[in-house]
């Protein structure tokens, strides 16, 4: 009755947790939505009535431009021609899929690697080799050695402050990695959605920005420093790529809904969004702050992490490895939430013993109380 690809569709296990952890009693460090105070006003009053017309494939021209500045501004050479506006940088994965999977088609990811990325590329049948991150890093040898023998059509990347691991590149790493990466010829996919989320400092150039050879395509995301709800994101690509994403755009929606990209082009150009951008950064500094002295209190003899320098989430392996996704359902009856590592995992079998904690949505007050708790479940509780 459906095509083959339906047996490989699963469903998200973020969204079914974001739908028990709803009720106003459960602290929840699951989910990676923006803190309510900091999403903006919904002021459409000046919008020009010409909007409600159908509008092109690649983007409103304002914000094409408005991105490619701030590209230019990273080290990422590239024109507004380059830029493809998308309905959430989400569909960015979706459109990579189409372009590049077919059924056993191998694909280069680190591991652990953002959970709903996995969810596309298995959706169109991609063999996923996960490349294990080292101490909040990739090792250049190690995605060496998979593109040797895996040989995959594209690789998918996000070095700066990863979802899940919190993990930012350095530069040398980067510019390691981009020479194995066009040693290899491989495509890149640099997915970079927290980018402006950086708490101790601006994170290093894009990986991209270091390529010579290879093809590529760059993701970014308003959804982390405007509104999730508006879905508006980008990527921006090589012209030999460029072309078959637009196609690939129009077959799935037309174009992203204007009346956002026309809120993001304002924002973007508004002389006050450098000052958002630092009122953002605060506030979730004051939460990473919150939950690595909560955690350094509960947390210290349970589990072994680093401090994100960026982004919205702990990354926690515990040192007694247990299957955190039956932990969550204990959790989720003493009404604390957070997200299991295993799923960020290709095969989550290899990826026992992690969670994802969310920093960023519960209030900095509530943060210890919520910690505490969990803690109490794992200390007390068998594996
Ligand atoms: C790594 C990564 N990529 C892409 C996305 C999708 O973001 P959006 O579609 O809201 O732009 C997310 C969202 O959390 C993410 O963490």
């Amino acid at each position: 009755m459906f095509s083959q690809r339906i047996e490989r569709l699963s469903g998200s296990l973020i969204r079914e947790i974001l739908a028990a952890a709803q009720r106003p009693e459960v602290i929840s460090f699951a989910g990676g939505l923006p803190a309510s105070q900091c999403l903006p006003e919904l002021d459409f009053s000046d919008m020009p009535q010409a909007l409600a017309q159908y509008g092109t494939t690649e983007g409103e021209p304002e914000l094409r431009e408005a991105i490619a500045r701030e590209a230019q501004k990273m080290g990422i050479a590239c024109g507004a021609d380059q830029v493809l506006i998308l309905s959430g940088s989400q569909q960015a994965l979706d459109l990579a899929a189409k372009l590049f999977v077919d059924p056993g088609t191998p694909l280069v990811t680190e591991g652990p690697t953002y959970l709903a990325a996995l969810q596309v590329f298995n959706l169109f049948g991609a063999s996923v080799h996960a490349v294990p991150q080292q101490q909040g890093s990739l090792d250049p040898a190690d995605l060496a050695q998979a593109l040797a023998e895996f040989k995959p059509r594209m690789t998918y990347l996000i070095p700066s402050f990863q979802n899940p691991s919190g993990a930012c590149y350095d530069e040398a790493t980067r510019a390691a990695l981009a020479e194995v990466i066009d040693q290899a010829g491989v495509p890149l996919f640099e997915d970079d959605p927290y980018r402006a989320l950086s708490y101790d400092g601006d994170a290093p150039a894009p990986l991209v920005s270091h390529l010579k050879k290879a093809s590529w395509i760059y993701a970014g995301s308003f959804s982390k420093t405007l509104a999730p709800g508006l879905r508006e994101g980008y990527l921006i690509a090589t012209p030999d790529l460029y072309p078959y994403l637009v196609k690939l755009k129009q077959a799935a929606d037309l174009h992203t809904n204007r009346v956002g990209q026309w809120f993001a082009a304002r924002a973007l150009n508004d002389a006050a969004y450098p000052a958002h951008i630092a009122r953002l950064r605060a506030t979730y500094r004051a939460g990473r702050d919150a939950m690595q002295a909560s955690l350094e209190k509960h947390f210290a003899d349970l589990a072994d992490w680093q401090l994100p320098s960026g982004g919205l989430f702990f990354w926690l392996t515990l040192k007694q490895k247990r299957d955190t996704r039956s932990l969550l359902k204990l959790a989720l009856e003493h009404d604390v939430a957070f997200m299991p590592g295993e799923p960020f995992y290709p095969v989550p079998e290899e990826g026992i013993g992690h969670l994802r904690l969310n920093f960023s949505h519960t209030p900095a007050h509530r943060i210890e109380e919520g910690i505490e708790r969990l803690a109490g479940l794992i200390r007390n509780s068998q594996p």
